[in-house]
Parts: structure tokens; sequence; C-alpha cells
């Protein structure tokens, strides 16, 4: 029987991109696969979700006052777990966990990496049979190896990420990591279980028919936006309007439409909750990353969310992010009516 050997699988792919940096110790290729991993185990858990006893309500409240989800802690206890044995990440910070999570032990003081990630995002529509996600951010630790690492590791702005990635949890299970060399996708091929490479050098459009909000808060949301949110309502045909509004509810889905069809997701801060709802370091920063090189911006509305200096885990803030001339209008917007 013949073989495709045209298609990379994830190993393959980053071992190849190891090879084009001869100083290249293998330590984020050995972490992608951790990731990939973990993503394995917890595929198989969304995919029966139905099935077994993994649907509903953990019971518990996160630090952020949500209601926890069984697989928001099952996901975040597979990625952590996963991290914990690799050789590549000192410590993490999880949306789950009220503090970041120093490993401290031998192989781990000497690990080059800190991971931050958003276990579940969409967690809301597990029990419905909608697409959820997985969202991580790679730094490389300031603090000196062979010691612990440190809380200074994990609050670097996103314009240090040395990758980003996220996974989705969909009609297939797809896997799309960035370096500031490029974006690229594998889908998880369930027959072999490996992720396969089956986009690369993902570009987002830079512009597109797609604008992704929570129409719910529109009177809540400053003029600026609500004028940008009506412009797309009003695009005329010439100009490809007017523009498709799709919503999910599971950022990572919406956000992944958006990178490959082109397209804007709007998260605003609101009169009684000014920062929003989304968390830079887990959510915010790693998407940003990813849609930068992929050639689109992201925002808060006033600054570059790559630029931010984070004070903490689980800071909020802000978030418009998408295609460069869809995400320059609505910056327009903003700046008239500041
Ligand atoms: P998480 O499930 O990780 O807590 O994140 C949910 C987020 C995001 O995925 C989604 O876009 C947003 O919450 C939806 O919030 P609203 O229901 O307020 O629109
Ligand atoms: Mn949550
Ligand atoms: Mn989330
Ligand atoms: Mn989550």
């Amino acid at each position: 029987m013949m073989v495709n050997r045209k298609i990379l699988t994830l190993d393959e792919f980053t071992i190849q991109q190891l090879r084009q940096f001869p100083t290249a110790t293998g330590e984020l290729s050995s972490l992608l696969r951790d990731m990939g991993l973990a993503a394995k185990r917890v595929n198989v858990e969304v995919n029966k979700a139905g099935l077994v006893d993994i649907l509903g309500d953990a019971g518990s409240i996160n630090i952020q006052g949500e209601d926890v989800k069984k697989l928001d802690v099952y996901a975040n206890n597979q990625f952590m777990g996963a991290l914990k044995h690799g050789i590549s990440c000192a410590g993490i910070g999880s949306e789950e966990l009220d503090d970041f999570v120093i490993f401290d032990d031998e192989v781990s003081n000497n690990s080059k990496y800190v991971v931050l990630f958003d276990p579940l995002d969409g967690s809301g529509n597990i029990d419905v049979n909608i697409s959820i996600g997985t969202i991580f951010s790679v730094y490389r630790r300031v603090s000196p190896k062979g010691s612990p690492c440190t809380r200074e590791d994990f609050l670097q702005p996103g314009n240090r990420q040395v990758a980003a990635g996220y996974i989705i949890y969909g009609s297939s299970t797809m896997l799309v990591y960035a370096t500031k060399r490029g974006v690229n996708g594998f889908t998880l091929d369930p027959s072999i279980g490996e992720f396969c490479l089956s986009h690369p050098n993902i570009q987002c459009p830079e512009s597109g028919n797609f604008y992704s909000v929570n129409h719910g808060y529109f009177f809540q949301y400053q003029k600026g936006v609500q004028q940008y949110i009506t412009a797309c309502q009003k695009k005329t045909k010439s100009e490809g309007g007017p523009y498709t509004q799709r919503y999910i509810g599971s950022m990572v889905a919406d956000v992944h439409r958006n990178l490959l069809k082109g397209g804007i997701f709007m998260y605003p801060g609101t009169d009684s909750k000014p920062n929003g709802k989304l968390r830079l370091l887990y959510e915010c920063n790693p998407l940003a990353f990813i849609i930068e090189v992929a050639g689109g911006k992201a925002t808060n509305g006033e600054q570059r969310i790559l630029d931010i200096q984070p004070q903490q885990l689980h800071q909020r803030s802000p978030l418009f992010i998408g295609s460069k001339l869809m995400m320059e209008e609505l910056e327009n917007y903003l700046m008239q009516n500041k």
C-alpha cells in the first residue's frame, strides 16, 4: 500500500523547522508535542461528552466567579499534567487555577519555557454540542535556569511570546500554532491519532465580511463601537455588505473562522465592565500574536494588545481582533468618538 508521505505530522513539521536553527535545543518542539498529546486526550472526552458523566457543572466556581464545568477541570489537568511531565515547561498559569503554578523539580527548574492557557474556551457551549477550544501562550523564562521560575516569567507583554496556539474541538479537531515565522494549522486524523499539516502558512485576508460581537450588549458599548457595528450592517453590495454577523460564544471558534475567511471579532468593555470579559494573558495575547503573524491586527481599542504590560494572571481586557482593513475602519470610528 502507498503511504501518503506528503502530509507532515505535527512532530515531523516541528522537527523540520528545528533543523533550520542549528542552535535550537528542540524544547519548543517537545512542548508542542506535550500540548498535542493533552489535546488528543481532551478531544476523546469532548467527543463522548454526551455519553458519559462528563457533562455539566463541576459544582465549583472559579476565581473569576464562573461556574466551572467538569470538562474545564479535566482539560486543565490534562494540559497541566502533560506540561509538568514534559521537559520544556518550568511552570504554568491557567484560567482555572487561582495562581501561577511553579513546577519546582529538577527537570522543570532547568526548562526553558512557561505556558499560560485557557484549558477550555467556550465552556458554556459544552453541554450543547457546539465547538469549544483551548488557547495557549508560550514565553521564554527571564529568570535564570537552575532554580524555580518566577512571577516575572509569566508577566511579560504579549510581544515577547515565543509561540502561541489554539486547539479547536469542532466538526474536526485542529491545532493551530504560530511562531514569529508563520502560522500553521494541523487537523487531527482520528484514524492515526496524529495532527497533520492541513493549513500551511495561514494568512488572514486583509478584509472580509464577518463581524462577531455579542449584540445583546449593543447599547452598553461605547459610541465608536456602536457606529462601527451599524456601519457593518449598512455596507452596500459593492462594499461586500451587508456584513454577516456570526457569534458562536466560543471565541476560539469565532476567531478561527475570521482568521481563515476574513472578519473581525470584538469583545468591548461596557459601562459596568470597562475591561470586558476576556482575559489578557491566556485569551487575548495568544490570539493577538497569531493574528498579527498572519497579517491581521489586535487592540484593546486604545493600544496594541501585545504591548500591554500585564500586572496579574486573570486581568481582563477589551479585545478587537481581525482582518487588517476592518480593524483600521473600526479604529477610525473609535478615534472620532474619543
Ligand atoms: P471561557 O469559556 O474560557 O470562560 O470563555 C468564554 C468567553 C469566550 O469564549 C466567548 O467569546 C465569550 O466568553 C462569550 O461571552 P458572552 O456570553 O458574554 O458573549
Ligand atoms: Mn470560564
Ligand atoms: Mn475562554
Ligand atoms: Mn475557559
